[in-house]
């Protein structure tokens, strides 16, 4: 057993050339075990390498598990499924934050607390005119989730636990607010105060798409609807946009200021602004007879095309996720009425086509999660451009869960890594007069 990590312990050997290391290896509770490769530099002074992090294990976790074989993802040990089912957001973010499910009054006290802390300082109003009106939403939220850290002071200090936890409140409770803030800025509405006696995502939906001079009532299915997909999108390990999180926290940089480095991470296509670009993609494609030729793009190399919403590093099974938002895709087409979809028509049929095609069978490539988010958002009035919007208002707890597992982890030392060098050996500078 390892003192550091808890973990069991076995001894592991590197051999390069005739030399021979021990390394110890370390068991998880479940999924791969690791090779502490720690203090292989100063034993061998060799560096590690891997690019895209591959087969690299960056900390040691307890909030969230995926098996990608298997397609299966598991928050606190809980599958997604069941959560997605029987449980709410709050509920998984008091989960996800710690480690436990709630209580009845457990939950009740978790609810108030972050409806409490819903409204941003009245200043952020003044802050959100400096941006232009056609401002993609994204920009509007690394910019204003950044800018929490001027309004919110008190809580700020890392190292103090209460603080920690009221930041982690306040930003579960307040990028729903800046999120829709962002929408309503890019529409011209004025911006909708939260309504304390709904639950989140009602409020949500509220605060997106009620405005002053008439009563709003939030349909309960796409409120629910609006929920599971906060769940499903509320974390998922160390992936591209947590790992940012972590390492902006590893040299002590405040909770709002980390998460809006979380929110730049994510806004990129390969990863939370899939579901923009899953979106945009289907309505290129338009019609089911023009798959074909997409499909034939997306396997040519020379082609910098690809499936949007299909692939994913860790899955090389159905994203769980995705088949739970395929669910929720219909049940909210249903709701609304809508009975033909061309873009459900084109999702459908694309998704047939490429799980029978030999090239995405033999690459393992899947459905996942933004290949149907799109459309579901879309049904219920978001606009493209807030598709990452909503999945960092969901993320947001993710990030926040592991920024506090990792600040509260006495290993926990500044993230640095290191690199194999190609560029020029030393040489002497030039006057500009003898360059050629
Ligand atoms: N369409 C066509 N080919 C693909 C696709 C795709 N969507 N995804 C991967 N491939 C091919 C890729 O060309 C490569 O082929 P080869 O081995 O011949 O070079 C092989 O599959 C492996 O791909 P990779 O890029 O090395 O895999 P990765 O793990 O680095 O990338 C990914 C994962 C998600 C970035 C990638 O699958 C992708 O770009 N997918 C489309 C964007 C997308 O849907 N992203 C959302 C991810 S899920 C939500 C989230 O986490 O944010």
């Amino acid at each position: 057993m390892d003192a550091t990590t808890g973990a069991n312990t076995r001894a592991g050997k590197l051999t390069v050339g005739d030399n021979n290391w021990d390394f110890p290896i370390y068991e998880g509770t479940i999924g791969p075990s690791v090779v502490d490769i720690s203090s292989l530099y100063g034993k061998t002074g060799l560096f590690t390498y891997d690019p895209g992090f591959t087969s690299t294990g960056s900390c040691e976790s307890k909030i969230t598990y995926i098996d990608g074989d298997e397609g299966i993802l598991l928050y606190r040990g809980y599958p997604i499924q069941q959560l997605a089912e029987h449980g709410d957001f709050l509920e998984t973010c008091y989960l996800l934050l710690y480690g436990e499910l709630p209580t009845a009054a457990q939950k009740a006290d978790f609810d108030y607390r972050v409806t409490r802390h819903s409204m941003v300082h009245d200043q952020m109003n003044r802050f959100f005119t400096g941006f232009r009106r056609d401002a993609h939403p994204m920009a509007i939220m690394v910019g204003s989730v950044g800018a929490l850290s001027a309004f919110y002071h008190d809580s700020t200090d890392i190292s103090d636990p209460h603080q920690r936890m009221v930041a982690s409140i306040r930003l579960i409770a307040k990028t729903p607010t800046l999120a829709a803030m962002a929408y309503k800025y890019s529409i011209g509405q004025p911006f909708m105060y939260p309504r304390n006696e709904l639950d989140y995502a009602s409020n949500f939906l509220h605060m997106c798409f009620a405005v002053p001079c008439e009563e709003y009532k939030p349909n309960p299915v796409l409120a629910r609807a609006m929920d599971r997909i906060f769940i499903l999108h509320a974390d998922h390990e160390q992936n591209a946009s947590t790992s940012t999180v972590r390492l902006a926290g590893s040299s002590g940089a405040n909770p709002f200021a980390c998460i809006a480095a979380g929110c730049a991470c994510l806004w990129g296509p390969a990863h939370g602004g899939a579901n923009e670009a899953a979106l945009k993609m289907l309505a290129e494609i338009g019609t089911p007879d023009r798959i074909p030729e997409y499909v034939r793009r997306a396997k040519d190399k020379n082609d910098s095309f690809r499936l949007m919403g299909f692939g994913h590093r860790v899955y090389k099974n159905y994203d769980p996720r995705a088949k739970l938002m395929q669910q929720t895709t219909h049940e909210v087409l249903a709701e609304l009425g809508i009975k033909d979809d061309p873009l459900l028509d084109v999702a459908m049929e694309l998704e047939k086509v490429a799980l029978n095609d030999e090239y995405f069978i033999e690459k393992k490539l899947y459905p996942n999660i933004d290949f149907y988010s799109g459309i579901t958002l879309k049904a219920m009035g978001f606009p493209t451009s807030m598709f990452t919007v909503l999945f960092a208002v969901a993320r947001t707890v993710g990030w926040i869960a592991q920024w506090k597992e990792m600040i509260e982890d006495p290993s926990q030392r500044i993230g640095r890594p290191r690199q194999l060098y190609t560029g020029a050996t030393r040489r002497d500078y030039v006057p500009m007069s003898r360059r050629r």
